[in-house]
């Protein structure tokens, strides 16, 4: 139920911090270290490559666990879009291990990777929202989001519990492999969810943040590099599908390549600058934009910012930022498309779960 909440988005984005802690009771024993079924840290140490199988937010989600696992657990991670796998398979490592990201459990065209991998012989684990759902009963292995029933169309909620969770499973791949690493994930996850609290009480800033680049606009851009680049795919897809106007989620390097020709006066660009070897690099892009007329907004990280910027995120671990940066783009598209009279929780042409190929 929505409770005293006019959306359910609106009331997913709030459980955020919520989830953030269900997931490290659910994933910590009593020595506080990670609790995670030993079939799954086994099939992660016989893999030679990784293919994590995804679409939409989860495979945005599933960009960000690829950075995790291969920085954490140095294992090799492909992230492929479900339905381009499916009938373009490349070639595969000797001992693959798949891993499908999926909060409902039932996307039709990720299930049409897991029936023909599953006939290749290779192992899979499903990472879901719905441990009685079929990607979770035919894969062989399944860890669950604990992130309580999704209902409204846009993921949110289910984004971050997918990363959370794909932040343990590297780290406990790590520590398995005697990796040299220096992060609690549990501990940092904490951290995260207080700042997500801090941010979800902070609505009337997104709310007219929202009011000024959204309001009148048909195109916004998104851009970030690194880390922050797979968030601001993730940004754009949000702002597309609940409000409708017409979005890109693009790496700052890459606009001056063709892109930047459709800045106009009054584009809205919105930049996340939260990682720190990039923070000059992604600041001159904006630049380049704000010369052709861009309506520029900058949101950095503490430790990051720079005077002018529109907000700046309370700090995290620096791997775990997508956690917190994409926060503010939430709320930045529930309001976007509330001011628009948008249907927020039911938009035109989708349903939560796409049980077709
Ligand atoms: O249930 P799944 O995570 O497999 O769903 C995948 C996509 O259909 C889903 O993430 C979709 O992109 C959302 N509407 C995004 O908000």
């Amino acid at each position: 139920e929505k409770g005293t909440y006019p959306h359910f988005m609106l009331k997913e984005i709030d459980e955020q911090p919520f989830v953030m802690r269900k997931i490290i009771q659910e994933y910590q024993d009593e020595n506080d270290e990670i609790k995670l079924d030993a079939n799954v840290r086994k099939a992660m140490l016989g893999a030679d490559r990784i293919y994590i199988i995804a679409a939409g937010t989860s495979y945005h989600a599933g960009l960000v666990g690829k950075e995790f696992i291969e920085k954490i657990a140095q294992i090799p991670v492909e992230v492929h879009v479900a339905s381009e796998f499916s009938y373009n398979m490349p070639l595969l490592s000797e001992k693959p291990l798949f891993i499908f990201i999926s909060q409902s459990g039932e996307t039709a065209d990720s299930r049409s990777v897991l029936v023909q991998t599953k006939e290749l012989g290779h192992p899979a684990l499903t990472i879901t929202n719905v441990p009685g759902s079929t990607l979770s009963r035919e894969a062989d292995y399944t860890l669950h989001l604990h992130a309580g029933p999704e209902i409204a169309v846009a993921s949110t909620k289910a984004y971050t519990a997918q990363i959370a969770v794909l932040a343990i499973l590297a780290v406990d791949t790590a520590k398995a492999k005697s990796l040299d690493f220096s992060f609690d994930p549990l501990q940092e996850l904490a951290i995260v969810a207080s700042v997500m609290e801090s941010l979800t009480d902070q609505k009337e800033t997104f709310e007219q943040i929202a009011k000024d680049f959204f309001a009148e606009t048909r195109n916004a851009f998104f851009i970030g590099r690194s880390s922050d680049y797979n968030v601001v795919q993730e940004a754009a897809l949000k702002l597309k599908e609940i409000s409708y106007i017409q979005a890109e989620g693009f790496a700052g390097g890459e606009l001056k390549h063709g892109t930047i020709a459709l800045i106009e006066e009054g584009t809205p660009v919105i930049a996340l600058a939260t990682v720190g070897n990039v923070n000059l690099s992604i600041r001159g892009n904006v630049q380049e934009v704000a010369a052709r007329g861009a309506n520029t907004c900058i949101i950095s990280m503490e430790g990051l910012e720079q005077e002018g910027d529109t907000f700046v995120l309370p700090h995290v671990h620096e791997l775990l930022t997508p956690l917190v940066s994409v926060v503010p783009m939430q709320l930045l598209s529930y309001y976007a498309a509330l001011h628009r009279d948008c249907d927020v929780d039911k938009p035109r042409n989708l349903a939560k779960s796409v049980t077709v190929e």
